[in-house]
């Protein structure tokens, strides 16, 4: 696997690494265009003003190994709950625990907010998603509707009480 073959490091991006979120972003939308509701072309219309601002907002970590970035999740809060988006792991590195540590990172953030659950959407199919948010302990809730909206992709919650 060459680059990708080390140790895994999680970091959470600063607002001035907005290049390397929008790098690992436009990937992860390439490589799995179906998984999100963001599309390639609301991301490339984004300016490195948008990419700052969402790293200001929001915890988005990185996961890497040597100097190359192979996966990235993102959390956000409101009132009460914790929500995890756009998980992506490299093709090339998945199978080996990356997205686990991305997982630990986000709920680790979430528990030292205070959050009473973290919450997330999983379209329906993304069998792998979905086993590895069970392994985590996360649960559908029963919601379930449109990615987006008008979009035929149906999505459902599942949530992990803290
Ligand atoms: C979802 C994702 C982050 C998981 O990363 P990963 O490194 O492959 O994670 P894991 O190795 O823990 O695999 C998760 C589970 O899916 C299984 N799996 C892997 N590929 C699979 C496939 N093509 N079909 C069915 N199950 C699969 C694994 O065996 C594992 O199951 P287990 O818990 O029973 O062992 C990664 O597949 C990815 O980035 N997918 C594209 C983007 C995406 O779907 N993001 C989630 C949006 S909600």
């Amino acid at each position: 696997m060459g680059e990708t073959d080390g140790a895994i490091g999680i970091r959470r991006l600063e607002p001035n690494e907005w290049a390397v979120f929008r790098g690992v972003r436009l990937r992860a939308l390439r490589d799995a265009p179906t998984a999100f509701g963001q599309t390639i072309e609301q991301a490339l219309a984004r300016t490195a003003q948008d990419w700052r601002d969402v790293l200001r907002v929001r915890a988005q970590f990185a996961a890497t190994v040597s100097t190359e970035t192979v996966g990235t999740v993102g959390v956000t809060t409101d009132a009460a709950s914790a929500h995890l988006i756009s998980m992506w792991v490299d093709p090339r590195a998945r199978g080996r625990g990356v997205s686990d540590l991305l997982i630990d990172a986000a709920v680790g953030w979430a528990v030292e907010r205070g959050c009473a659950a973290v919450r997330l959407d999983v379209t329906e199919g993304n069998t792998a998603a979905e086993k590895l948010y069970r392994r985590h302990g996360f649960v559908p809730t029963g919601r379930r509707g449109p990615v987006e909206p008008g979009d035929p992709r149906m999505e459902f919650e599942m949530r992990l009480l803290l």
